[in-house]
């Protein structure tokens, strides 16, 4: 029998108010149609485990574009309406998105195809689910806010930091919840149960991967790519020898691992440094992924994954060009000025990955220096001096402004107006020009 529980004073305490308020209009909206509905998933395992996640999933007893319709019109909020899976997004003005979907049971027809979607009640949308920490629910309806609906143990196995799956098949129904089951593992530090243990290396060893759409295996590898320690993820796919399974030429040792390191840093450096715009990190992991391969097989995985091809010029960009750029850094000595030239026409992901790439830690520093502070640097002279020294607009506009750029970056500039001035009659003298 289900274990029930109410939770409401811990979706009060740990939801911003917002949030808060949102579910309880969802519940109020729900009543009024006489359709249960419910948050689940990752949102409910993580508010229990205390890590933020405000991704919110509501499944209905019933039809969920029914309840989206209702709850956007209370709120004066967008839906978007996916007929074919009878599921719905409503946004709200501030952006904010809250995904409805109809209680549904998966039928697989092969391992690895897409599923059927036919209606039931949420105890057999929940078992089609991959583990049991992911199986909890809360329901929103009115006077039961706020209930806990734990059908197959998950709060005990949250408790007892356990990934465990819900039935034997459960890998072989989808092949990716092996590279999943890796994943939350290491996010929460929980570890894999014994029997479900054993049923991934099942899957592994038939290779299993092999039935799944190459497409769904790299946007799972990707997701270890965005967490916060994918060094840890692969090395525990080296332990169940799934790395092997993808490649039996893949190599992951000593450097490799150092390698995943440096990006990490790296990494974390960039989001604390630059929190507004930020870069396809989980690229460079994927590329020093596939450093060590030769060339056909970085090829043949790529396409088998069917990487979009703009992701994996960039990938291959970043593997063979980033090698040799790294290698030409390393071997000579650049002025600052030099080194803007080199990359300035270089993508924010390559100067990254060749600064991760390199062991070198004054050329890593310059690199990073380089996208901190020289890439935007802006000169106080602009253009409009250049007009009022009675300058014609025009290149030689663009090539005083460069040449006065550079000299500031080596340092060889106290005051730009001075070095303008010197610039300009350089230049004019070469160009035999009149004098201004
Ligand atoms: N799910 C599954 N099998 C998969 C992928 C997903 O059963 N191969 C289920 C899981 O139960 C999960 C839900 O679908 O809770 C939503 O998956 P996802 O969007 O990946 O969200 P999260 O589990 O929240 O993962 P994350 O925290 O990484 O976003």
């Amino acid at each position: 029998s289900p274990h029930f529980k109410n939770i409401r004073q811990m979706l009060k305490e740990r939801l911003p108010s917002e949030v808060y308020e949102l579910l309880r209009k969802v519940g109020e909206v729900a009543t009024e149609k006489g359709i249960n509905a419910y948050v689940i998933g990752g949102f409910v395992r993580d508010l229990i485990i205390g890590r933020k996640n405000l991704d919110v999933d509501i499944v209905v007893e019933g039809d969920a574009t029914e309840l989206a319709r209702a709850f956007a019109k209370k709120i004066m909020g967008k839906v978007h309406i996916f007929d074919k899976f009878k599921t719905a997004t409503v946004t709200l003005s501030d952006g904010f998105k809250i995904d409805f979907a109809s209680a549904r049971t998966e039928i697989y027809r092969a391992p690895g195809a897409l599923p059927e979607v036919d209606t039931a009640p949420l105890k057999k949308d929940l078992f089609r689910r991959d583990f049991t920490i992911n199986t909890l629910a809360v329901k929103l309806n009115g006077r039961e806010f706020g209930k806990l609906i734990d059908f197959f143990n998950g709060l005990k196995d949250i408790k007892e930091k356990k990934i465990r799956v819900l039935h034997a098949l459960s890998f072989v129904e989808d092949p990716t919840r092996i590279l999943r089951a890796l994943r939350f593992a290491v996010r929460y530090r929980f570890n894999i149960g014994k029997h479900t243990e054993k049923l991934l290396k099942i899957a592994v060893r038939k290779n299993l991967f092999r039935t799944v759409e190459g497409k769904r295996v790299y946007l799972e590898l990707k997701h270890i790519f965005e967490e916060d320690n994918p060094l840890r993820i692969v090395n525990r796919m080296e332990e169940y020898g799934i790395l092997k399974a993808f490649s039996p030429r893949f190599i992951w040792n000593r450097k490799k691992r150092d390698f995943f390191e440096r990006i990490r840093k790296i990494v974390n450096w960039h989001k604390l440094t630059f929190n507004k715009h930020k870069a396809n990190y989980s690229i460079l992991y994927f590329a020093a992924f596939l450093e060590s391969l030769p060339a056909d097989e970085v090829d043949r995985l790529l396409k088998d994954f069917s990487v979009p091809d703009d992701e994996a010029n960039l990938i291959k960009n970043l593997i063979y060009r980033g090698r040799q750029l790294a290698v030409k850094l390393e071997r000579e000595s650049f002025s600052n000025s030099e080194l803007y030239e080199i990359l300035k026409r270089e993508k924010e992901e390559m100067v990254l990955y060749v600064a991760a790439r390199t062991t070198k830690e004054d050329l890593k520093h310059r690199l990073l220096e380089y996208l901190k502070e020289w890439r935007d640097l802006k000169l106080v002279i602009t253009g409009n001096d250049l007009k009022e020294m009675g300058l014609k607009p025009g290149p030689l506009f663009k090539k005083i402004l460069t040449e006065l750029k550079h000299r500031v970056l080596d340092g060889k500039v106290d005051n730009e107006y001075d070095a303008l001035e010197e610039e300009v009659k350089k230049i004019l003298k070469k160009k035999k020009l009149e004098p201004v």
